[in-house]
């Protein structure tokens, strides 16, 4: 997808992650956080070679700039593909790992609880805003924390889940308490569907 760029729908209702994520979480995190960051991007890529890339080109070509222009064109370009990415890392629905993706699990951190515990610990440490992910580099599975809008994306390496541990995803329900939140989320709701088809495409 080229510009003008358009808020992607949620794949669930606005309550269907309740109680961990309220609607009003969602009314403000996904209606007016995210929207904004696609309609900022869409004013800054206006008639620039921007408007014709597909959103990951932009989010890889500015990663690394040090003009002003292009650090705030990454900076909505990175939040607008990291909260797709969230959302779609997000279900109310029961899944689990596939067999393969089980086995990588097994492989690097020895359990699924251990990946829990090591997620959690990337968005509790996380200082100030950003990102945490599980990721896979040569089918090998790992843990990043990110900045900001920054994601491992920028650098090519295949994303499988992500929580945001930007203030705004939490703090309506959880106020401060983003160990909480994280529990709660990993917990419960994250899409195992989802991670085994972004492990699968890795190859
Ligand atoms: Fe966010």
């Amino acid at each position: 997808m080229t510009g003008p760029f358009k808020l992607a729908s949620l794949p669930w209702d606005d309550a269907a992650l309740e109680p961990t994520i309220s609607a009003r979480t969602i009314s403000f995190h996904y209606y007016k956080h995210h929207q904004a960051y696609v309609d900022t991007l869409n004013t800054l890529v206006e008639k620039t070679p921007f408007a014709d890339m597909k959103l990951e080109k932009i989010v890889q070509a500015t990663a690394k700039s040090s003009d002003d222009k292009e650090k705030k064109i990454f900076n909505n370009a990175g939040q607008v593909w990291n909260h797709d990415f969230y959302w779609r890392s997000l279900t109310p629905a029961k899944t689990a790992p596939s067999a393969q993706l089980d086995s990588a699990i097994a492989a690097a951190f020895g359990s699924k609880d251990e990946l829990i515990a090591q997620l959690a610990e990337a968005g509790k440490t996380q200082f100030g805003s950003g990102w945490a992910w599980l990721v896979s580099k040569d089918g090998k599975l790992g843990i990043e924390k990110t900045p900001n809008a920054e994601t491992p994306m920028a650098k090519g390496v295949n994303c499988l889940l992500t929580v945001d541990v930007w203030e705004h995803a939490y703090y309506l329900d959880y106020q401060n308490r983003r160990p909480d939140f994280l529990k709660a989320v990993i917990g419960k709701l994250l899409n195992w569907d989802f991670a085994a088809q972004n492990f699968q495409r890795a190859g």
